[in-house]
């Protein structure tokens, strides 16, 4: 296998607290990182740094893990450009816009939908994304929720069955039967295709005791669970997600006190998505409160063609610093490790000897130039599994 060296990297965030500066981001100033095949071997000062076939001079960049984006709706089609333009105007985001969506991607062919969720993919993974969890949910029958699961399983391997997303419009009468549908013949067809079971658990979607049944029956199958809690009222989902030992709790906007403390003593990360506040011009999710209770926090786009229409990390990173509380270290920590613990792996979102080598290099002498230049395309290098990709 040949090594390659990247060298005199100006900073060099690790995640490993054990190395630097003993910090959470372990940062490492003057760093260089050795790549063999698909893996990190060697991370330290560049002056250290062991012979290699090839080096790659960095030349006073920053280097950072690729982001680790752990929520996103990528298998649609259609777009919802009217609905933005209402909300600008002062309409209230609801959860029927999800049915427009629904409509259109029934229609669409599975290749149009292919091509979708590659073009996202691209365009998240030039902006620094290396691992994209994505979910089924705009499907709404066996068939169309299975095919959902297929395709995005030729293109991540974080792949979520969300066929609980809303009572689908063929059972408008009949919640209850609906349910029994995501739980029964769904789940049967849609199971062997995804890793997670999530639920949107809201007013307008599923209640507390839908939302414990669904993903106690995808458990019984075998899928982990995570949930879309609290993102539009206080509710029951983040209590649930933290019960069941839920891999995340993903919006968190609307929290009581004891929510907080749950998230703090469990071991259920807190997903926020501020892509979706923006994009629906709502309260802020505080990272700030859940940081202080001892929760671990992951930031995620949510990107989808309702509520978060972004694929940008970096952009998330920005609002997170500027409106939710969180320092630039912090924000880059949940991005990349966060979304790693909300996925539960342990193979990405850091920069150290086993893991995988998913890297980018920033044209910037350091990670907080992305919070300190929002908007600013920095991503000058992306490495994933090894393989220079941008
Ligand atoms: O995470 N909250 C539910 N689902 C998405 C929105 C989907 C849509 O509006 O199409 C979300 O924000
Ligand atoms: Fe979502």
């Amino acid at each position: 296998m040949t090594t390659t060296a990247v060298t005199h990297i100006a900073s060099l965030v690790t995640n490993d607290p054990s190395l630097g500066n003993g910090t959470p981001l372990g940062l490492i100033q003057d760093a260089a990182v050795v790549i063999d095949g698909d893996r990190i071997v060697w991370t330290g000062e560049s002056s250290k740094a062991p012979a290699t076939d090839n080096v790659l001079d960095a030349a006073g960049r920053a280097m950072i893990p690729g982001f680790v984006d752990s929520h996103s709706h990528l298998v649609f089609a259609g777009d919802r450009t009217q609905e933005f333009n209402a909300r600008m105007s002062g309409q209230p985001y609801t959860a029927g816009g999800i049915r427009t969506t629904v409509a259109a991607t029934r229609e669409a062919s599975d290749e149009q939908l292919s091509a979708n969720v590659a073009h996202y993919l691209a365009e998240a993974l030039r902006q620094g994304t290396t691992t994209l969890e994505t979910k089924s949910g705009y499907g709404l029958t066996v068939e169309d929720e299975a095919r959902a699961l297929r395709i995005a399983s030729r293109h991540t391997d974080e792949v979520t069955y969300l066929g609980a997303h809303v009572v689908s419009p063929d059972y408008a009468d009949d919640p209850a039967g609906y349910v029994d549908l995501v739980t029964g013949p769904m789940l049967d067809a849609c199971a062997p295709h995804a890793r997670w079971i999530d639920v949107f658990c809201e007013r307008g979607a599923f209640d507390g005791d839908q939302a414990r049944a669904i993903l106690t029956a995808g458990r019984a199958k075998g899928l982990h669970p995570r949930i879309h809690a609290n993102q539009l009222t206080y509710g029951p989902g983040v209590q649930l997600a933290v019960e069941l030992d839920a891999a995340s709790a993903d919006h968190c906007t609307h929290l009581t006190d004891a929510d907080v403390d749950a998230l703090g003593q469990g071991d259920t990360v807190a997903t926020l998505l501020p892509g979706a506040e923006f994009s629906t011009r709502a309260t802020w999710p505080d990272a700030r409160r859940l940081l202080d209770a001892g929760a671990t926090v992951a930031l995620s786009t949510d990107c989808n063609p309702g509520s978060s229409f972004t694929s940008s990390m970096p952009f998330c990173i920005a609002l997170a610093v500027r409106d939710m509380g969180m320092t630039p270290d912090e924000a880059l920590w949940s991005a990349t490790a966060g979304g790693a613990a909300a996925l539960r792996r342990t193979d990405i979102g850091r920069i150290t000897p086993g893991a995988r080598a998913d890297l980018v290099l920033l044209d910037a002498p350091s990670h907080v130039h992305l919070a300190y230049r929002p908007g600013v395309p920095l991503v000058s290098a992306v490495w994933r599994g090894g393989q220079r990709v941008e």
